[in-house]
């Protein structure tokens, strides 16, 4: 029995790190472990330029701990308004490794993103150009298709038929939560890949609505039925390097979460690595964790996998860390109700 593993330092393929005293309370949790992470543009007002992200990224470095070794891959936020000229510019200066596009009112913070496809047509056609990924929170807005359902919708009418309309755009179908974006994935060629997050590999929707609502299992795209939350983790196992670990942690202070009308996103940053381990030891296939954690992301990406490493020990359940302070007030870390046996005990840099 495995109890033991010694792994290239993973990455965050997906994260929310927030700005100002939110940031620097979470920051520390993702650096401990991760070594990169694609950072989310969604801030109030969103990073939209290359000399927005520059900005961002500086004052990520500037709040990480002194002793981290961590390096934050930045984002745009497509607007309608984004101009093809600067998302070159920034990915050519290597300030950018990806364009965010949410589809206007999906999720939070996404009043700016898209309503006419037809308005980006010039930035995607540039993206595909020059390589960039595209990340995609894969949701459709309009009211009257089920919130449960948003996600299989956006595949038929949206991505697909941008995906037809602009040969060689590369595209990260970010946070997928059903059965059917797993396998529209696996059927698809190599410029498209997915995340997956640590709750939609945990978790169904009985999970966050039996018993009592439990706000902290509230993200978008909503929690699925059983039978989509077993495809992922066949998808996660399948060490097919489509699929990738994108945790989507998104802090928010706990009192937004337990509200009359909460705020969506769930902060796993600091048991990520653990609760991963645990679907995966569970499965038997501890030696497929590799490539979803460490090597399938800069697979994509273009990137070199790290050279340093991370050790997880398998030992009695750990204490679940209760919530993390902030400046912005504690947030609430997610707890999958189930022991936890795996932790990073030593990071080599
Ligand atoms: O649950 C979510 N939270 N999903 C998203 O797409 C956004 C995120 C956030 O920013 O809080
Ligand atoms: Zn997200």
């Amino acid at each position: 029995m495995t109890t033991r593993l010694t792994l290239p330092r993973p990455d965050d393929w997906h994260l929310h790190l927030r700005d100002g005293a939110m940031m620097e309370g979470v920051l520390p949790a993702s650096a401990a472990h991760f070594a990169r992470a694609i950072i989310m543009p969604n801030l109030v007002p969103p990073v939209v330029t290359g000399a927005e992200a520059a900005a961002y990224r500086e004052r990520i470095l500037a709040a990480l701990p002194d002793d981290a070794a961590f390096e934050p891959l930045m984002t745009l936020y497509l607007t309608e308004a984004t101009d093809p000229g600067d998302v070159r510019a920034a990915a050519e200066a290597g300030i950018i490794k990806a364009v965010k596009l949410y589809p206007a009112g999906a999720t939070t913070n996404s009043a700016s993103g898209v309503r006419d496809f037809d308005k980006v047509r010039g930035v995607l056609e540039t993206m595909a150009e020059i390589g960039l990924p595209l990340c995609v929170h894969g949701e459709v807005t309009n009211a009257e298709i089920d919130i449960f359902d948003r996600e299989a919708v956006f595949i038929e009418r949206v991505l697909h038929p941008i995906r037809e309309d602009t040969p060689g755009l590369r595209v990260v179908m970010e946070h997928i939560t059903t059965r059917d974006a797993a396998e529209y994935v696996a059927a698809q060629g190599k410029d498209l890949a997915a995340t997956i997050t640590v709750q939609h590999l945990m978790l169904d929707r009985n999970d966050m609505l039996v018993g009592g609502i439990r706000p902290h299992y509230y993200c978008l795209p909503i929690l699925k039925r059983g039978t989509h939350r077993e495809a992922l983790v066949e998808a996660a196992l399948s060490g097919d390097p489509k699929y990738f670990l994108g945790t989507d942690s998104a802090p928010h202070a706990t009192h937004a979460k337990e509200n009359a009308c909460g705020c969506a996103g769930c902060f796993t940053a600091p048991i990520a690595l653990s609760c991963v381990a645990e679907v995966f030891d569970e499965a038997v296939a501890l030696d497929k964790l590799e490539g979803f954690v460490s090597r399938h992301g800069p697979g994509f990406y273009g990137l070199p996998v790290n050279d340093d490493t991370i050790t997880l020990e398998k030992g009695a359940p750990i204490d679940l860390p209760k919530a993390v302070e902030t400046g912005a007030g504690p947030v609430t870390v997610f707890d999958p109700g189930r022991p936890l046996h795996w932790h990073v005990v030593a990071k080599e840099t």
